[in-house]
C-alpha cells in the first residue's frame, strides 16, 4: 500500500482558535416536562462515553418536580387572550433556583423570592442558562464553541405556545434557536446543543483536532471525504488524493470546500 492509500486526517489549523479545555467533567442540566426524552440520547454513542468517563455530567429533571397543584399544572391562558396555553413563570423561577443552588425541589417549590442563602437568583447572579426557542439566536459553530469553554450550563426546553416573557428576561442568559423553523418543544434544540457542545470537550472525538477540522469551523463547508476501495461499482476516488502529494491534496480540499460553499452557502462567504 502506498502512502496515497491510506486515508490520512488532514492537519488542522483549527486549535488556534482555542480548543476548550475544562479541568472536570462539564455540567449540563436539562429542564424539561419530557424527561423521558433524553434517556436514550443521553446513554449511546460519544455522549454516553463521555458521560461515563467523567468528561460530562449530564442531569435532566421533570419541570413538573416544581408544580404545586395536584394536577402537575405547568401552563395556564395567556393575558389578554388567544390561542393556546403560556408556561408560568412560578414554575420556571423555582425550578431554575433550585437547579442552580444545587437544592432538590421541596427547598424551592412554591416559594415566593430565592432560597435563604441562594447564590444563584431570578434575575441576579446565575449560571449560563439557555433557553431554547425560535426567537433565539441561531446555534453555530461558534456560540457551541463558547459554552463549551463554561463548567456548567442549564438549558431550558419550553412547550406550549410560549413561556411567560419574565423567564426569557430573569432565567435565560442566552436565547437560542435551532433554526427557522418551528419544532414541538425544546428538546430537540437542547439534545443537538448538547452534542455541538460535548463534541468539543477534549477527548471526546478521540483524534483532538478533528473537531475542529470540519463544516462551518474556518467558515467554509467541509470537503469531501473518500476512503477504501479506491474503485466502486466505477466510482473511482479522486486521483489526487492517491497521489501521496499533500501540497496538492491541501489544494484540492480547499478549493472543493470553496465550491461547495459558493454553490449551498454562498451567506458564509459574505455573498
Ligand atoms: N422550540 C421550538 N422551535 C424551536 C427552534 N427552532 N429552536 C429552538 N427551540 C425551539
Amino acid at each position: 500500500m502506498s502512502a496515497g492509500d491510506s486515508p490520512e486526517p488532514a492537519a488542522s489549523a483549527r486549535e488556534a482558535a482555542g480548543t476548550p479545555s475544562p479541568s472536570a467533567a462539564m455540567r449540563i442540566d436539562v429542564l424539561t416536562i419530557f424527561p423521558d426524552w433524553f434517556a436514550g440520547p443521553a446513554d449511546v454513542s460519544l455522549l454516553g462515553r463521555a458521560a461515563s468517563d467523567g468528561t460530562l455530567d449530564l442531569r435532566v429533571h421533570d419541570l413538573r418536580d416544581w408544580t404545586t397543584d395536584r394536577h402537575r399544572s405547568v401552563d395556564d391562558a395567556p393575558y389578554g387572550g388567544g390561542a393556546g396555553m403560556v408556561m408560568r413563570p412560578d414554575v420556571w423561577f423555582a425550578a431554575a433556583e433550585s437547579v442552580w443552588n444545587d437544592l432538590p425541589p421541596a427547598a424551592t417549590v412554591g416559594r415566593d423570592g430565592p432560597p435563604p442563602g441562594a447564590a444563584h437568583t431570578v434575575g441576579g447572579e446565575r449560571p449560563r442558562t439557555v433557553l431554547l426557542t425560535p426567537r433565539g439566536m441561531p446555534l453555530t459553530q461558534r456560540l457551541a464553541a463558547e459554552l463549551a469553554a463554561e463548567p456548567r450550563l442549564v438549558l431550558c426546553c419550553g412547550r406550549y405556545e410560549g413561556i411567560d416573557e419574565r423567564v426569557h428576561e430573569q432565567v435565560a442568559t442566552d436565547e437560542v434557536s435551532l433554526g427557522d423553523f418551528v419544532l414541538l418543544g425544546g428538546e430537540v434544540a437542547a439534545a443537538a446543543l448538547v452534542e455541538a457542545v460535548v463534541r468539543l470537550l477534549p477527548g471526546v472525538v478521540g483524534n483532538e483536532a478533528s473537531p475542529w477540522d470540519e463544516s462551518f469551523s474556518d467558515g467554509l463547508l467541509e470537503y469531501p471525504h473518500y476512503t477504501r476501495p479506491a474503485r466502486l461499482r466505477g466510482l473511482d476516488v479522486p486521483e489526487v488524493l492517491r497521489s501521496g502529494d499533500h501540497g496538492r491534496v491541501a489544494a484540492w480540499r480547499a478549493e472543493q470546500a470553496e465550491l461547495l460553499t459558493r454553490r449551498r452557502r454562498p451567506d458564509l462567504l459574505g455573498g
